[in-house]
């Protein structure tokens, strides 16, 4: 058996009335456990080999418990044994591979691998994952298979209550399962499961960010991160900016910016940005535009594809009001604009 394995957690589940599983909790993620900590696992529980999820009962935790302490990992050994009051079933996902994920268990534990920024997006395969988890309604009841909604409000009516709905979605927002530190969040509701926000990001209320997308470090976000889209540390989306997903239509360029740039309010990025780059207010850069290029003063040097100006440094793009043509110039102003946005930090 391999010594070396991927990831581990230990977390509480919430199964539907099928006993499938709808969503689990993991407190603490880890990836590349030590040797020690598997053969703690392998001596007190049923895991044998490969990616396994396992339904631990106390019995099981109270041993996972003393053979984590043994293998010198005080803070699983200390979860393990603090899940034992648990009245939710409580579940061991180990992953000794990187490989597809086979069950919502192995989903929302490579989510929260990226939530809890100890891996960063783009670095775990989430192939399908869609595909293996139920939607949901994400509720002041907790998580309801949405086929059992309604008979759970019929029921909660009967008891004179209403049940709140949040959102029905596959998967729901991250800060119901971790808010990293040094994060300021406007709207909870706008950052799903699997973000990554790097330590001093700011998300107003406009901003959102999928999953397996998100920034590194310092940033104001008041635009959308959509999937997959990473934004280098310094950098600010404006008020009401986009920058171009991949899930549907359109392009196939996963878009990244750089460090230090500014995608103007209500601007938008079909292209990827490299750092010290500007976007006018309002412009949309996408992939096939033809796009004039000038010199530092200013002079035409050649009319390119946006696409192929793509995550290059050091560049403005701006519609010159005077001609209606979309321009790429040297940014000289890139660093004090966003010197002036982070002071408030
Ligand atoms: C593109 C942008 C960065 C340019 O700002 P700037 O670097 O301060 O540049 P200035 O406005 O001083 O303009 C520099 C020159 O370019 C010209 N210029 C600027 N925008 C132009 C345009 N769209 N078309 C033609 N000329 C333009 C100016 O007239 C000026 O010309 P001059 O040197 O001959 O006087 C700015 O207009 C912008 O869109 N910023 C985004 C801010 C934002 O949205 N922040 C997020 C808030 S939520």
């Amino acid at each position: 058996m391999s010594s070396q394995f991927f990831a581990l957690g230990l977390g509480i589940g919430t199964q539907n009335t099928e006993g499938e599983w709808l969503e689990v909790f993991y407190s603490n993620p880890i990836i590349n456990p030590e040797k020690a900590v598997i053969d703690a696992i392998l001596e007190s529980t049923s895991y044998t080999e490969g990616n396994d999820t396992i339904v631990l009962d106390e019995s099981d935790l109270n041993r996972l418990h003393m053979s984590l302490l043994k293998a010198g990992n005080i803070e699983q050994a200390e979860l393990a044994s603090r899940l034992k009051a648990s009245t939710q079933p409580v579940i061991l996902c180990l992953l000794s591979n990187d490989v597809a994920p086979s069950n919502p268990a192995e989903v929302y534990l490579k989510l929260q691998l990226i939530s809890h920024r100890v891996i960063k997006p783009h670095s775990t395969n989430l192939t399908g994952m869609f595909g293996l988890l139920i939607n949901t309604a994400w509720t002041s009841d907790g998580p309801i298979d949405v086929r059992e909604l309604a008979d759970r409000q019929l029921s909660a009516r009967m008891e004179g209550r209403t049940i709140e709905i949040f959102s029905v979605d596959k998967f729901p927002k991250m800060a119901n399962f971790v808010v990293p530190s040094g994060v300021r969040i406007g709207n909870a509701a706008r950052i799903r499961l699997g973000a990554h926000l790097g330590e001093g990001t700011t998300v107003m209320h406009e901003g959102f960010c999928n999953f397996n997308a998100g920034t590194l470090g310092n940033s104001m976000i008041e635009g959308r991160i959509s999937a997959g889209v990473v934004i280098g540390e310094g950098s600010d989306l404006g008020a009401g900016c986009s920058t171009m997903g991949t899930l549907s239509g359109g392009g196939e360029i996963i878009i990244g910016v750089g460090e230090k740039c500014l995608v103007g309010a209500n601007a938008g990025i079909g292209i990827g940005l490299g750092d010290r780059c500007t976007v006018e207010a309002g412009l949309y850069i996408t992939a096939g535009q033809k796009v004039l290029v000038r010199d530092e003063n200013r002079n035409e040097v050649a009319t390119v594809k946006a696409r192929e100006l793509s995550g290059k440094s050091d560049l403005l793009f701006i519609r010159n009001s005077e001609t209606g043509a979309v321009e790429c110039r040297t940014n000289k102003s890139a660093v004090s604009l966003n010197e002036e946005l982070h002071a408030n930090n």
